[in-house]
């Protein structure tokens, strides 16, 4: 979710209101992504480097998440939507870690939809994470296995993103799900943040859809799996 703090500059506005009307926007993806049937739907919320961003930035940030999660909690219900967070909770603020506790738990049950954020994320700190915990498990070398290190992620039992989208045309993950990027579909639309509407997203979508995913093969052997003629 990239270009808040350009969209709010571009408007002689304080990156803040960037950073409240992006929320309008991520309010408006879930929505439609759960309208559209999309399962998971992971938002990258906050890195581990955006720490080092000015100290009244990081608390507007972590206030206005609380704010957030407070006001969707209902929506999140009502919609079955199961709330998750990829990243280390216990480095966050205390009223952030409880408000997230407390959606987890009441959304533990529902089943239409997960909605991921990615919170004090970084994908190396993923990877290294799941090694130590294998290797705290004892499991020996020749047992860790792609699936066996894919547990021990905070996306387990998940799968891989299909598609990764990084707005405000930067084209870089930033240390964004490394791991289960392998083989996603990236787009890089040039729309801020805050203006990537639902429409915005259906335009991505549309795109995303006619594209030929090949994991590797041949066109022709993607085209025999599909029973098609050419799929090159
Ligand atoms: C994304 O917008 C929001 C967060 C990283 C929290 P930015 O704040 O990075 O916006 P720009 O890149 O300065 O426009
Ligand atoms: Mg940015």
């Amino acid at each position: 979710m990239d270009g808040n703090g350009r969209w709010a500059t571009s408007r002689g506005l304080p990156r803040s209101e960037g950073h409240r009307a992006g929320t309008e926007a991520a309010r408006g993806v879930v929505t439609r992504c759960r309208e559209l049937g999309i399962r998971h739907l992971t938002l990258y919320t906050f890195s581990k480097e955006n720490w080092g961003r000015p100290a009244d930035e990081v608390k507007f940030l972590f206030d206005l998440l609380v704010r957030f999660l407070n006001r969707e909690l209902d929506t999140l219900l009502q919609q079955s939507i199961r709330f998750l967070v990829l990243g280390e909770m216990a480095d966050l603020p205390l009223a952030t870690r409880k408000v997230l506790s407390h959606v987890i738990g009441k959304t533990a049950h529902c089943t239409e939809m997960t909605l991921n954020l990615a919170l004090n994320y970084s994908g190396r700190e993923e990877v290294l994470r799941a090694c130590r915990r294998l290797i705290a498990q004892g499991v020996p070398p020749e047992a860790v296995t792609e699936e066996r290190l894919a547990a021990e992620l905070y996306t387990a039992g998940q799968p891989d993103p299909d598609l990764i989208i990084r707005t405000s045309g930067e084209m870089r993950l930033s240390g964004y799900l490394l791991w289960q990027s392998a083989y996603s579909e990236f787009a890089f639309p040039d729309t801020l943040w805050p203006d990537f509407t639902p429409a915005a997203l259906d335009a991505v979508l549309a795109e995303f859809k006619g594209r030929t995913r090949r994991f590797g093969l041949t066109g022709e052997q993607v085209a025999a799996t599909r029973g098609e003629k050419d799929a090159s």
